[in-house]
């Protein structure tokens, strides 16, 4: 069988960014707290009129404008914040991209895990039949209380993935390593639009599901851990990973270089926690910004609280280089509109989804908006007029 795996990659976030040492001030915590204690520097904050299916459309356009809709045949929408109990985001993006009918849409859920589920339905999907290419969407708003420990690691991004056979940017290997246990660390019941955490519990939760997860793939045969190049992982804030990963070399029985963690730290320090889309960012910062991946081994860790973990291992294909939509997601960093503590705490107050009717004022610059609920339905809308 031929390789199948990550054929394109592509991040979108929300409008706004919130500084950390904003936050800090108007909290009267020590900034290193965040810049270092957490490993944290600012958060996405999404637009009045943004929401998962316009971030998720914004990076799903960048891949569909690159390849087209042609062999699509499944969309794969992961999320933690839903915007409907019944219908899937993803149709919503299906019909702003104009994709074929003859497709299959769904969203999947298990908090955080959600894209890497995703992506291994895709590769499934793929290997059966090997013309057909998945669109796979994780998409996120990270919402908890203000005035809570976790008001610092929230966030909103998205990414699309195109699983394909023959893939230009990484061929995921057959084999991963997986743990479930059930666990109370993270959870967001029905009628809240904020979620309920115990910190501390989530860090010891992430650890067990990492360790088990290494030694369900190590017990399988899976990789050496000498042979695994880069590690990338699902970052809530970026000391966890780090945290995570020390234990884990300890478990193995290597030493501990943090320094080998920091490029997939770079994007997710500023866009905060994106929930599914989050490991797949720091994938994206990895090929972005690192010239030396050819042909070698990455290992992805995704971790969903509540709690699933899995460790995927891919190997980069030579030539990556050359799709890699290297200054993409800097630039849009950059394009962010900073917010004023009072102006993000009034946004966060009107982020509930709500089935009211209501307009929602024109803000974004993305290439989609969310225009309002009418009848209780939800509407979006292109920013662009078509030509
Ligand atoms: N300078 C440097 N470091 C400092 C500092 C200073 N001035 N002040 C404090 N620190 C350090 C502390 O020593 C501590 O470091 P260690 O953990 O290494 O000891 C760190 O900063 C944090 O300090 P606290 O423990 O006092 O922080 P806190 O009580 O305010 O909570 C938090 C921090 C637990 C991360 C909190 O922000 C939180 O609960 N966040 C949410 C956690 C989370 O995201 N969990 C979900 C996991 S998975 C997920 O993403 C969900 C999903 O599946 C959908």
């Amino acid at each position: 069988m031929s390789a199948i795996g990550i054929h394109d990659l592509a991040v979108a976030t929300g409008h706004h960014v919130l500084e950390l040492d904003d936050l800090a001030e108007r909290l009267g915590v020590d900034p290193a707290k965040y810049h270092v204690g957490i490993g944290q520097d600012a958060f996405s904050v999404p637009a009045p009129d943004e929401d998962i299916v316009t971030m998720g459309a914004a990076a799903a356009k960048q891949v569909i404008d690159r390849h087209g809709s042609d062999g699509i045949r499944t969309v794969l929408f992961a999320t933690e914040s839903g915007i409907d109990q019944s219908k899937a985001a993803g149709v919503f993006v299906h019909g702003l991209l104009g994709l074929p009918q003859a497709v299959r849409v769904v969203e999947l859920k298990q908090a955080c895990y959600g894209g890497a589920a995703a992506l291994q339905l895709a590769l499934g999907i793929v290997a059966r039949n090997p013309d057909e290419r998945v669109l796979v969407i994780a998409a996120d708003v990270a919402r908890y209380d203000v005035d809570t420990a976790a008001e610092p690691t929230q966030g909103a991004g998205a990414v699309a993935v195109l699983v394909s056979a023959d893939p230009d940017l990484i061929e995921i290997e057959p084999l991963s390593g997986l743990f479930t246990a059930d666990v109370d660390d993270f959870w967001r019941p029905n009628d809240r639009s904020t979620a309920l955490v115990d910190g501390r519990l989530s860090v010891s939760a992430y650890v067990d599901a990492f360790i088990g997860a290494w030694d369900d793939l190590a017990s399988r045969g899976g990789p050496a851990y000498d042979t695994i190049d880069r590690f990338v992982h699902h970052q809530p804030f970026t000391k966890m990973a780090l945290k995570a990963h020390r234990k884990l070399t300890q478990h193995v029985g290597v030493p501990f270089d943090e320094t080998e963690l920091q490029t997939g730290f770079t994007y997710n320090r500023q866009v905060g926690n994106t929930y599914t889309a989050s490991l797949w960012i720091a994938l994206a910062a990895v090929l972005d910004l690192d010239d030396d991946l050819d042909g070698t081994r990455v290992g992805m860790f995704s971790y969903g609280s509540g709690s699933v973990g899995e460790l995927i291992t891919g190997i980069v294909r030579p030539g990556y280089r050359e799709y890699r939509r290297q200054g993409a997601v800097r630039a849009d960093l950059e394009a962010r509109v900073p917010l004023t503590v009072d102006a993000y705490r009034a946004l966060h107050a009107d982020g509930a989804a709500t089935s009211q009717d209501v307009d929602r004022p024109r803000v974004t610059a993305a290439p989609f908006r969310f225009a309002g609920v009418l009848g209780g339905a939800r509407h979006y809308e292109a920013t662009t007029p078509a030509a």
